[in-house]
């Protein structure tokens, strides 16, 4: 049986309030997918302040991440969230290097592998974003591109830490615009970002998810290819009927 991950990025969506009645939501859907084809990896990331309402609330068979941590575990640095204290909370994933943090708040490849790094020393399970802006691909450097995140983002990752995260495929052109990257683009990249894995001295099996305008009908597409093993989906992941039809689509999906 194989796994499929089907994670959610909520981005500034979704108050302690609305996570709450989601996870109620969510809770009766289990039985549904559990004896279909393939094995779900659920998990949702919720905006910082309702991450504890969602530990509260979700379902048990529910993971939980966070959309991005500091490297620093505790001190004089305001507003940002610990990774200590996130393992405090039933959290088992971190977005890292999302383009929207790249752009929007100016996050550097060397801050990211300070993230990566720090994480994986704590055992949580970094989800570590690339993927080229709409310029790159115009000009043709997507696989540079990619190639340098993964070699910066992950300089001084040991060989065990690199077995343990997951890689997200974003085309930045992808993200919310509705116009999704084809399967086989999505097919070239993950068989890309696997063998400069291998090449960092990560195994081959290390997971990567693709995202960028996933939704209910394409999902079965991109999870269906030999080198993608899951998606991250924002918009579609927010409301909890979309999210459920996510999870069943996946489960479906033929491999
Ligand atoms: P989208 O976002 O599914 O809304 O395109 C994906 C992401 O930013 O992770």
């Amino acid at each position: 049986m194989s796994v499929i991950y089907v994670a959610g990025n909520w981005k500034l969506n979704n108050s302690p309030g609305e996570t709450e009645e989601f996870m109620k939501n969510l809770a009766a859907l289990k039985p549904e997918f559990e004896d279909k084809e393939n094995e779900v990896e659920a998990i949702i990331c919720p905006p910082s302040l309702s991450l504890e309402r969602a530990c509260n609330h979700k379902p048990p068979w529910l993971l939980l991440g966070s959309q991005d941590v500091y490297y620093e575990e505790k001190g004089a640095y305001t507003g940002e969230d610990s990774p200590t204290m996130l393992c405090e909370l039933d959290v088992g994933y971190v977005i890292v290097g999302h383009s929207e943090r790249r752009k929007i708040f100016g996050e550097t490849d060397e801050s990211i592998n300070k993230k990566i790094n720090k994480l994986l020393e704590l055992e949580l399970t970094p989800i570590l974003c690339v993927g080229e802006d709409e310029k790159e691909r115009e000009k043709g450097v997507t696989f540079p591109v990619i190639e340098l995140q993964l070699k910066k983002g992950l300089c001084g990752t040991t060989k065990n830490g690199l077995d343990n995260l997951l890689i997200a495929y974003e085309p930045v052109w992808a993200i919310g615009t509705g116009k999704s990257a084809t399967a086989k683009d999505a097919e070239e990249a993950g068989k890309f970002i696997k063998d400069t894995m291998v090449s960092l001295g990560a195994s081959p099996e290390v997971p990567v998810l693709y995202g960028g305008s996933v939704n209910p009908e394409n999902i079965g597409e991109f999870v269906s290819q030999d080198n993608i093993e899951g998606v991250l989906v924002g918009g579609k992941s927010v409301n909890s009927d979309s999210y459920k039809e996510l999870l069943e689509k996946a489960s479906e999906a033929s491999l």
